[in-house]
């Protein structure tokens, strides 16, 4: 039997409404059209730890900040372990994988209220596990963002406020500073039309492709 090769997984980045969903569904357009059997996914994720941190989310439970950093750790270890549809197993068998947030997502929200290095050792175990091919962080002014959110949505979340925002955008900034020595990290100005954009996404991601 050959090896197959493990396929490479992009990490899509930026506070809500940076227009990560939108980037998501063009890029694996992209790879698709470039030969790239390729899956989309996203965190929270839709099993038990990430159905319940939706609820957080939404204000319909709720716990003290420090127990939502641990919640989002344990819905990504079984993200990545998960027998079958897991992110490991999908690399695994070849398949490109584009995640719409992962650990940046934790280091950026939850050390607006906690220390940052706390959250970052929270997740290594998920960083040894897996590390992005790229972090792709989709930079918009966090007003802008609102703004955006705001129009699509009859809600906000608990993180949806204009402080917040910027909050979470620094904290961003801070951790990928921190960690520049270990992760790819590829930081792209949003306040532009998707299409370009995604084009602007695709020239970075595809030196990074092995052939197809
Ligand atoms: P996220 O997943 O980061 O929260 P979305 O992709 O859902 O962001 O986009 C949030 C809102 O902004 C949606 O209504 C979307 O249609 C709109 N949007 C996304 N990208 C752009 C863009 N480049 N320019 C203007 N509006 C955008
Ligand atoms: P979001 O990505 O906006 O998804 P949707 O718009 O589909 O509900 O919501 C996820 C929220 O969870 C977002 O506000 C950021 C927060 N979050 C964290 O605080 N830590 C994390 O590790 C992740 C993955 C998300």
């Amino acid at each position: 039997m050959t090896q197959q090769t493990r396929g490479c997984f992009f990490a899509l980045e930026g506070i809500d409404g940076s227009g990560k969903s939108t980037q998501l569904a063009l890029l694996a357009g992209a790879l698709e059209r470039a030969g790239y059997p390729c899956s989309t996914t996203c965190e929270p994720t839709g099993g038990p730890v990430g159905t319940l941190l939706r609820q957080v989310l939404t204000g319909q439970v709720t716990c003290d900040s420090r127990v939502v950093a641990p919640l989002f750790v344990a819905d990504r270890l079984d993200h990545l372990l998960r027998p079958g549809d897991g992110l490991l197993a999908t690399l695994d068998r070849g398949v490109t994988v584009v995640s719409d947030r992962y650990y940046f997502s934790s280091y950026a929200y939850q050390s607006v209220d906690l220390p940052l290095e706390w959250v970052i050792e929270a997740n290594r175990p998920c960083a040894h596990l897996l590390r992005p091919t790229a972090t792709l962080f989709l930079d918009v002014d966090p007003a802008l963002a609102l703004d955006r959110i705001a129009r699509g949505r009859d809600h906000t979340e608990l993180f949806e406020t204009r402080e917040r925002l910027e909050r979470t955008r620094e904290q961003y900034f801070r951790a990928f500073e921190r960690e520049r020595d270990r992760e790819r990290v590829l930081i792209l100005p949003g306040d532009r039309p998707p299409e370009e954009l995604a084009r602007d996404i695709w020239a970075q991601v595809l030196p990074l492709l092995p052939q197809p």
